[in-house]
């Protein structure tokens, strides 16, 4: 028995955090219950890192961020993804590699390709069971993010990068269209919940039926 791994990608702002209680509601009331977790973070040093990621004034390198977010991502997958999945738990992560993809190899101009290296060293053949990645456009994201007090350091980030994250996260789906489900996060919240719940219904069900079988 193993479990099964979650992620939801997207760019800030286009509802990430707002659909993992309805991922976790629509699981629990298949009868599984989640391991709920996030990157940059997700263990002690994960958060810690996440912290200098996200909060420091310096300049920080793209090649340093890159290395920084794969390493609270080993610890993560170490600590804490690898033996809830081999207990047979499920886990939900907000954010996970394509986010790596999208943010250092396409918004910080990496290029896949580097990023790929280190992804295959510290994931080993770990791959996420189903990403669902909230698409919205710029204006729909940057307008969600003003509701924000304060903005971090990649969020600061203008225009031209969030073009090439969201870019660069169309590729990883078009890279990978069974694992990647791209949903449309510009309408009301209700509706981007329902498309979540329907793709859902329609890759976790033939898993569901796997973890019940004896
Ligand atoms: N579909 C939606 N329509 C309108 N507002 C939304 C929608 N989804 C999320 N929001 C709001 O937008 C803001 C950002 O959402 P959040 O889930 O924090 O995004 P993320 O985690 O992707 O950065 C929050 O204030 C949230 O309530
Ligand atoms: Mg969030």
């Amino acid at each position: 028995m193993h479990g099964r791994l979650i992620t939801v990608e997207g760019v800030e702002g286009v509802g990430k955090s707002s659909v993992l209680p309805v991922i976790e509601k629509y699981l629990a009331a298949q009868g599984v219950e989640v391991l709920l977790t996030r990157e940059p973070g997700g263990t002690e040093l994960g958060e810690q890192l996440r912290d200098v990621l996200l909060n420091t004034e310096q300049h920080i390198l793209p090649d340093a961020e890159l290395l920084l977010m794969f390493a609270a991502r080993a610890q993560h997958i170490k600590k804490v993804i690898r033996p809830a999945l081999a207990n047979g738990q499920w886990v939900l992560c907000d954010r996970f590699t394509d986010s790596s993809f999208a943010y250092q190899g396409g918004g910080r101009q990496l290029g896949f390709q580097r990023v790929d290296v280190i992804a295959k060293w510290v994931l080993g053949d770990l791959e996420p069971d189903l990403t669902l990645l909230l698409d919205a456009s710029r204006e729909t994201s940057l307008e969600r993010t003003k509701k924000r007090r304060q903005l971090d350091r990649i969020e600061t980030e203008g225009d031209e990068f969030f073009e090439r994250v969201r870019t660069a996260f169309l590729e990883r789906a078009q890279l990978g269209p069974a694992r990647v489900k791209v949903i449309d996060a510009n309408p009301d919240f209700d509706t981007v919940a329902n498309a979540v719940c329907l793709q859902l219904a329609e890759c976790c069900s033939r898993w569901l039926t796997e973890t019940a079988e004896p």
